[in-house]
C-alpha cells in the first residue's frame, strides 16, 4: 500500500496564502520536533519534507499534495521555547485560522512524542482544537526510542487522558518514522480518512 506521489506547493505565513480549497486535507501538528516533518516523509516513502534535529525548523504552513487525491499539511510546532514570542503568537495565529477556516481539512493527526506523552502544550492545542470541532487522531511516534513496558505504560496514560475530549474517535496510534514500525496502519487511516 502506497501513498500517490508527494510534492510541495504552497507554503503559507498569513492566511491569504492558503492555497485554494480543492482537495481533502489532512494536517500535521504537534510540539515542536516530535517528528512531523519526518512521519508526512515515513508515510509518502519519500525525503521532500525537510526535517533537523534542531527544534523549529518549519515555520509556515506547508501543503503537499499526494498525487492529484489529497493534500498532506505540515506545521509548525507548538510549545517551542526559543522561538521569539511574537513569532509564537503570529504561528498561533496562523494555524488556530488554518483550522477553524479549512473546509477541506478532515482530521487533524496530532502528533506526541512517545517519550514524553502528552504535555501541557499539547493540553491546549487539544483544548482549541476539540472546541473547533476538528476530527481528531493522536499519534504516539519516536516509539523505537522507549522500552516495550515503557511504551504499554505510556499508552495507558495517554489513552486515559484523551477521555476528556469529543472529538479524539479513535484510540491513539504507535509508529516510528525512522524504523518505519506503524506506519502502513496511520497510512490506511490517512486513505480512509480522505476517501482514497
Ligand atoms: P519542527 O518542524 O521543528 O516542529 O519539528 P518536526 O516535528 O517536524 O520534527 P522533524 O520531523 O524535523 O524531526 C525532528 C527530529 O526527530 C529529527 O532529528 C528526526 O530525525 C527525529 N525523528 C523523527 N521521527 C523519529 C522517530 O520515529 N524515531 C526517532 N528515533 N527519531 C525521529
Ligand atoms: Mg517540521
Amino acid at each position: 500500500l502506497e501513498l500517490p506521489h508527494l510534492s510541495f506547493f504552497a507554503g503559507a505565513k498569513i492566511p491569504s496564502s492558503f492555497p485554494p480549497e480543492r482537495v481533502s486535507e489532512v494536517a500535521f501538528v504537534g510540539r515542536s520536533n516530535v517528528g512531523k516533518s519526518s512521519l508526512i516523509n515515513a508515510l509518502a516513502d519519500t525525503t521532500v519534507v525537510r526535517t533537523s534535529d534542531k527544534p523549529g525548523l518549519t515555520r509556515q504552513i506547508n501543503f503537499y499534495a499526494a498525487g492529484k487525491i489529497f493534500n498532506m499539511v505540515d506545521m509548525p510546532g507548538y510549545g517551542f521555547a526559543y522561538v521569539k514570542e511574537e513569532e509564537k503568537t503570529q504561528w498561533r495565529e496562523l494555524m488556530e485560522t488554518y483550522i477553524s477556516t479549512r473546509k477541506t481539512l478532515r482530521k487533524i493527526f496530532v502528533i506526541v512524542d512517545a517519550r514524553h506523552g502528552i504535555k501541557l502544550a499539547d493540553v491546549e492545542f487539544l483544548e482549541v482544537l476539540d472546541k473547533k470541532g476538528v476530527e481528531i487522531q493522536i499519534v504516539l511516534t519516536k516509539c523505537d526510542m522507549v522500552i516495550p513496558p515503557d511504551l504499554a505504560r505510556r499508552y495507558v496514560v495517554v489513552k486515559e487522558k484523551l477521555q476528556h475530549y469529543k472529538n479524539v474517535a479513535d484510540d491513539p496510534l504507535m509508529v516510528s518514522a525512522r524504523k518505519k514500525t506503524g506506519i502502513l496502519k496511520l497510512r490506511k487511516e490517512v486513505l480512509r480518512t480522505v476517501d482514497a
